[in-house]
């Protein structure tokens, strides 16, 4: 079968389609013929050897996929790796059968970035009505999902993003007002446009953006942290935590894999909102299979919107 293979670390380049043998069979997994690979920031952070789990070469990059079973059944799953190929085995506890409104496109969209979208809203910062809450990438694979399903559940939404086209679009997704995630005087932009400190933030560049979102957190506020597209990991000042009496709370969507609810909630109110029209994932590029590398580059600028994704077919 065909896929891309990383036999070392580093840029785009390393990303090679290759011939490779089909994964044989596991206990509790399935194989699926895989259509769409969606494409993630994670996928980046193992390609440069700084995901959170460490990846042992050769490997297969993609931790999601969209595909069919059983000869035609459509199912979208997570996979820890293996997903940018023609075949790939998905635990049968992190797949489901993808519902007839669905496309393949916006299913793909859902499964990592959909989930960790609501948990980060609904299990770590536990958001409310009423509440106002800052979601950086706003017009990114989470953050635009983010934008939408905060606002979906009553919440004022500040949509960080780094261009004008990408926070018109935020605001065209429900963001009530957005500012320029670049900007060096972050905090008080971010004020300006909340009309004050904010109950809740998520944030996932680290360095100084983290630094700047946390100052913008109004005393008992929350903030989770889930990625450092930024290369930095933010230290976090316990003095300040203290003082102002904040939370913040870390998270990464693999450790809900093993969860008997955590997740089959989860996806099933993402395909709910689908079906139902209140939520619209954000498709974007899609490349064929040995154009990962220009998938990856294009991640890598901040200048995509919407979901990546490899076309396994072409
Ligand atoms: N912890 C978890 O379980 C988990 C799960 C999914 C994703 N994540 C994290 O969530 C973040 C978004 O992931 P995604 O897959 O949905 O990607 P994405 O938002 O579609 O793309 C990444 C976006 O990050 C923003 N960004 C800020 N600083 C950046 C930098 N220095 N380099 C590149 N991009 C930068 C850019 O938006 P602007 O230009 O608009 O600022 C860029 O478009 C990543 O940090 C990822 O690692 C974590």
């Amino acid at each position: 079968m065909r896929a891309i293979v990383m036999r070392e670390f580093g840029g785009p380049d390393v990303l090679r389609l290759e011939d490779v043998p089909e994964p044989g069979p596991r206990g509790g997994h399935m194989l699926v013929d895989v259509t769409l690979a969606g494409v993630n920031y994670a996928d980046v952070h193992a390609r440069g050897d700084s995901y959170l789990a460490p990846v042992e070469l050769p490997y297969v990059p993609g931790n999601e996929v969209v595909g069919t079973v059983d000869g035609g059944r459509r199912v979208v799953g997570l996979c820890r790796g293996g997903g940018y190929a023609e075949r790939t085995l998905l635990h049968r506890r992190v797949t489901w059968d993808v519902p007839d409104a669905v496309s393949d496109e916006q299913a793909v969209a859902l499964a990592l970035q959909g989930n960790s979208a609501w948990h980060l809203l609904f299990t770590s910062l536990r958001i409310t009505e009423g509440e106002t809450v800052v979601v950086p990438a706003a017009a990114g694979g989470v953050g635009s999902l983010a934008v939408q399903l905060a606002a979906r559940a009553g919440a004022r939404v500040i949509g960080l993003a780094g261009s004008a086209e990408k926070r018109k679009l935020a605001q065209e997704l429900g963001a009530h007002a957005v500012v320029d995630s670049t900007a060096d005087d972050l905090t008080e932009r971010i004020l300006d446009a909340a009309g004050g400190p904010v109950e809740a933030a998520l944030e996932m560049t680290g360095g100084a953006t983290f630094a700047r979102t946390l100052a913008a957190v109004a005393p008992r506020g929350r903030l989770a942290v889930y990625g450092f597209a930024g290369g930095d990991l933010a230290s976090v000042p316990t003095r300040d935590l203290m003082e102002k009496s904040l939370t913040v709370s870390g998270f990464w969507l693999p450790q809900l894999y093993a969860d008997r609810t955590a997740l089959p909630t989860s996806m099933k109110a993402l395909f709910d909102a689908v079906e139902d029209g209140s939520l619209t994932p954000l498709t974007g590029a899609v490349h064929p299979l040995g154009d990962a590398a220009r998938a990856h580059r294009e991640l890598a600028a901040r200048t995509g919107t919407g979901k990546l994704a490899l076309d396994v077919t072409r």
